[in-house]
């Protein structure tokens, strides 16, 4: 098992696994059209953090570092079907947590939770209320006309110890 972070580089082990992964979001994020799935997945602005095991893709998290800003959009994030609530979900989103702040210098992650995956973030830390100030992240959202009601945020305080 082991957990890597990609981008679209061209390197055709990270291809195969960009790949599985969106099929898995493909499957996992039925709301989402596969063509935005595939455009964030390959866009050069995003990383996708994975779960690897026997070289298949077990699940990920894409998500878009904005370095000035010290924060990370989490665009998509699941978890191949069979293979659900048995912890991999958790681990995945603390080797991004680590992943993030000590490559990417980040503070705050924020996302549109699905109403159905609310209790895995909120048991990953993430809250409703946005301790970050608006400066650093008005304009700057993927799905910024989204009303940030929907925004789960979390961020590196000494209360989320990872
Ligand atoms: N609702 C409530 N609690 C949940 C859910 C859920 N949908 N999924 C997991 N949990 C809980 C588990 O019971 C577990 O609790 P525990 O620690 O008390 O035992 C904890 O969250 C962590 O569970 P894991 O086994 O680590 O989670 P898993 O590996 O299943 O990954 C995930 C969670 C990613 C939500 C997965 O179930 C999945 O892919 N679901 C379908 C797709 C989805 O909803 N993705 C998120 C959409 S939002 C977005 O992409 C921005």
């Amino acid at each position: 098992l082991k957990f890597v972070c990609v981008s679209n580089d061209g390197i055709d082990e990270h291809m195969v696994w960009l790949i599985g992964l969106k099929n898995i979001f493909g499957r996992q994020l039925p709301n989402m059209p596969k063509e935005y799935i595939v455009r964030l997945i390959m866009d050069r602005n995003h990383k996708s953090v994975m779960v690897i095991r026997r070289n298949l893709v077990v699940g990920g998290i894409t998500y878009r570092p904005y370095v000035s800003q010290k924060f990370g959009e989490i665009a998509f994030c699941a978890i191949t079907a069979d293979e659900q609530v048995k912890g991999y979900g958790t681990r995945l989103m603390n080797h991004l947590k680590q992943h993030a702040r000590d490559v990417d210098g980040l503070t705050h992650f924020l996302t549109y939770a699905d109403n159905n995956a609310v209790g895995y973030f909120i048991k990953q830390g993430f809250t409703k209320e946005i301790h970050l100030e608006k400066k650093r992240w008005h304009g700057y959202l993927e799905a910024m006309l989204v009303t940030l009601f929907y925004a789960y945020v979390w961020n590196f305080s000494e209360k989320n110890v990872i």
